[in-house]
């Protein structure tokens, strides 16, 4: 299955020659619909470090032995200072490699059990520049995955033209399939993109500040829209921010990454159930966490970046 990235620039397939053959073994019937409802999946960092060449010196150590484990379909917040590798780690995860540097430098990822070093099946990105072709409809970005190598090879079109129309009925674009992107507003745009990854039935989801250009407001929808789609498919998510309100709002467990070389700074567990309330969010537990978070992240930061804080 090829691993679909929706990149800064453009949409792409990075395993469209892998073979059919991986494929085929995966059935596609209903079972594999619902097969991101269960909890078969693992993802584990194992030691990672990352370093990268310099013109005029030695190499910079930017990741520092990091071991992350995920056996759950939760919802995973990754916060850390601008520039300390929160991309960088999460490309990994979906075994994107940056173009022309080994990454890992060291240390190994692993997904439900073997090492990942390219894309892969089970995990899809999404960005915060939405990256939808405005030559297309909201109904052919959606459906662009199935367009691509394999996703074309594996499901028959009765099938992706149905996980089409019901992902987009929860979305709330129904209305809208037949209009360009370019007719969209931002929050209507990163539908379209989570509708795009989603639409793959992902059991891993990897989002890096897919909701940090939009306006407070719509922000709190595609918050809202998320719980609610995750609660209905749960997926494992890896979901970076720089917005400790959006961590806590969205979290089941908060990791916060130092810099220079980034370590793990903090990693908790929240286990109030979503949606969270406004009461919760002012509760001396929320508040005590929020503090904890950018008590971490200003020893880190040194003025650099922007944190974002809405309770
Ligand atoms: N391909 C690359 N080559 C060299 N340096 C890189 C490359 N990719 C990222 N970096 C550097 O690694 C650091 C971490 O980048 P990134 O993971 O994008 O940080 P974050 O997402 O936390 O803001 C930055 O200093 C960045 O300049
Ligand atoms: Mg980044």
């Amino acid at each position: 299955m090829g691993n679909l990235t929706v990149s800064q620039d453009n949409i792409t397939d990075n395993n469209m020659d892998k073979s059919a053959d991986k494929s085929a073994d995966k059935s596609v019937d209903k079972s594999a619909a619902t097969s991101m409802a269960t909890t078969d999946i693992s993802l584990q960092l194992n030691e990672i470090v990352q370093e990268y060449a310099n013109a005029d010196g030695p190499v910079t150590r930017v990741i520092d032995g990091i071991s992350l484990s995920f056996d759950k379909p939760t919802i995973n917040m990754l916060l850390g200072p601008s520039g300390c590798g929160k991309s960088t780690l999460l490309h990994m995860m979906g075994g994107v490699r940056p173009f022309g540097v080994q990454s890992p430098t060291s240390g190994s990822v692993h997904i439900n059990g073997e090492a990942c070093d390219g894309p892969h099946d089970d995990a899809v990105m999404v960005f915060q520049r939405y990256a939808n072709r405005p030559d297309l409809t909201v109904y052919e970005n959606v459906a662009f995955p199935f367009r691509l190598g394999l996703w074309k090879k594996k499901f028959p079109e009765a099938e992706w033209k149905k996980r089409v129309d019901d992902i987009l009925e929860a979305v709330g674009l129904t209305d809208k399939k037949n209009l360009s992107s370019a007719q969209l507003s931002g929050g209507q745009n990163q539908r379209v993109a989570l509708a795009r990854a989603l639409v793959l039935r992902p059991r891993i989801l990897l989002m890096d500040e897919p909701f940090g250009a939009l306006d407070a407001q719509t922000r709190e929808e595609m918050q809202q829209l998320l719980i609610t789609l995750h609660k209905t498919s749960p997926c494992l998510i890896v979901f970076v921010t720089h917005d400790v309100t959006e961590a806590l709002l969205l979290g089941d467990r908060v990791i916060v990454l130092s810099t220079q070389p980034a370590k793990i700074a903090d990693d908790f567990e929240i286990t109030e159930s979503r949606p969270r309330s406004a009461v919760w969010q002012r509760s001396t537990e929320a508040v005590t966490m929020q503090e904890r978070v950018l008590s971490q992240l200003h020893k880190f930061s040194a003025g650099r970046g922007t944190l974002r804080v809405t309770i």
